[in-house]
């Protein structure tokens, strides 16, 4: 019955389905490179802005380009009544990411270029949407413990600007910390693009069928949702508070690979020698740690890491370290992975400018193993 001599990749895996120019992952050399640039060093050099501008354009940007590109996202912050409206008639039991799906789909109805796949209206609807997602997530995320929106700054940086908006301006705000904003800055930068990971790639094959971009990213939040992709962030924030214990961290690891369970946080489809992106997270989020009082959160980490590789030899992604950062920083869990949308919205556009200039319908075949073919009348039941 079925076809039997067909090669079947489950899951893709290993095939090569495109040529991309905005990043490179490689597995070997344990390294990621946007448009050529060692993501290690962009963490340490440069901002989340300059790294959107280079996802965007292939280029660093200069010091008057930079301050172009500041302005213009700064002004497309503001939201509308009406987005604000449909965020609060949302029903709070939703995930999240519920909400963040349906206020990008909504803001497509409200977009007059939304029909037009050019390349720089693509790139004008990244930079909105860039603009936008903070004010959405952090207004969601207050509207869950009742307390008002506030309104975009017109001067912060976009991390800066998303704590405000979460936490205010207060002394003790994470806004006002600058080691906190450098942590949560950095870990933008680490999540804004990883090649033709699952949304990325829905976004291509949406975009393939020259449907719109916000059709694109809204169907690329629906794949990040997944714990096996951006939903691993918070699923390891909840393990940590399920073990609780540092003491306990290493039983708990040994029980569920006994049981054959997978622990998010750890592994990766390319990466099996270790994620070229956790060093630098581990860093944010020791220096969080040392912040917050949060050394508890560190040995658990250490502590879970350390019996993981041990007993299977399967090595922390990004997501291990984030989870615990984002924790330390008063962030909500389950908006963790509308954060993931925040940054990996940049590299989700960025790879739709490249499908959308050099496209061809993204349609795989499949093998059949149903039923040979059979008749009808010998079969219906009357
Ligand atoms: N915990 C325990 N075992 C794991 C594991 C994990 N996190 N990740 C992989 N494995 C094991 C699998 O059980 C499987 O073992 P088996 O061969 O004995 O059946 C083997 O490693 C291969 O895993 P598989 O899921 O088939 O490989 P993949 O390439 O499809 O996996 C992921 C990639 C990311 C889906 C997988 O590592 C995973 O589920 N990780 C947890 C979720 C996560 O953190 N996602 C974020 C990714 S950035």
């Amino acid at each position: 019955m079925s076809e039997n001599n067909t090669e079947i990749r489950k899951g893709l895996n290993g095939v090569v389905v495109d040529y991309t120019a905005v990043s490179k992952v490689n597995p070997e050399t344990n390294s990621l490179t946007y448009r050529g640039y060692p993501v290690q060093e962009l963490v340490e050099h440069c901002s989340f802005e300059d790294v959107a501008y280079l996802l965007w354009n292939g280029e660093l940007p200069t010091w008057r380009e930079f301050q172009e590109f500041g302005q213009r996202e700064r002004a497309l912050r503001p939201v509308t009544r009406g987005l604000l409206d449909l965020i609060a008639s949302l029903p709070k039991t939703a995930h999240p990411m519920d909400v963040v799906r349906t206020a990008v789909s909504w803001l497509g109805t409200q977009d007059v270029t939304n029909e037009d796949n050019g390349s720089d209206t693509v790139r004008r609807t990244g930079l909105s949407l860039l603009a936008k997602l903070p004010a959405i997530i952090a207004y969601d995320m207050r509207r869950r413990h009742n307390l008002e929106f506030i309104p975009p700054s017109r001067t912060r940086d976009i991390a800066s600007n998303f704590l405000y908006m979460c936490f205010g301006d207060g002394p003790d705000s994470p806004a006002n910390n600058m080691d906190d904003v450098k942590a949560f800055d950095q870990s933008l930068i680490l999540y804004a693009e990883h090649s033709f990971n699952a949304s990325t790639f829905t976004g291509r094959v949406i975009t393939s069928t020259t449907s719109d971009v916000y059709s694109a990213v809204t169907g690329a939040i629906g794949a990040l949702k997944g714990a096996l992709h951006g939903g691993a962030n918070e699923a390891v924030m909840h393990n940590f508070l399920e073990v609780d214990d540092p003491a306990k961290a290493e039983q708990w690891v040994l029980d569920k690979a006994d049981n054959k369970q997978k622990i998010m946080g750890f592994g990766h489809r390319v990466y099996k020698k270790g994620d070229s992106r956790v060093p630098s997270m581990e860093k944010a989020m020791r220096r969080t740690a040392a912040n917050h009082d949060g050394d508890k959160w560190v040995q658990m980490y250490d502590n879970m890491q350390a019996a993981m590789e041990k007993r299977t030899g399967i090595l922390p992604n990004l997501d291990f370290p984030a989870g615990p950062t984002y924790y330390m920083l008063g962030i909500d869990i389950p908006f963790f992975t509308p954060i993931f949308v925040m940054a990996r919205v940049v590299g989700w556009t960025a790879h739709i400018v490249e499908q959308n200039e050099s496209n061809a319908l993204i349609r795989p075949l499949s093998a059949y193993n149903g039923e040979d073919q059979r008749v009808v009348e010998e079969n219906i039941g009357r």
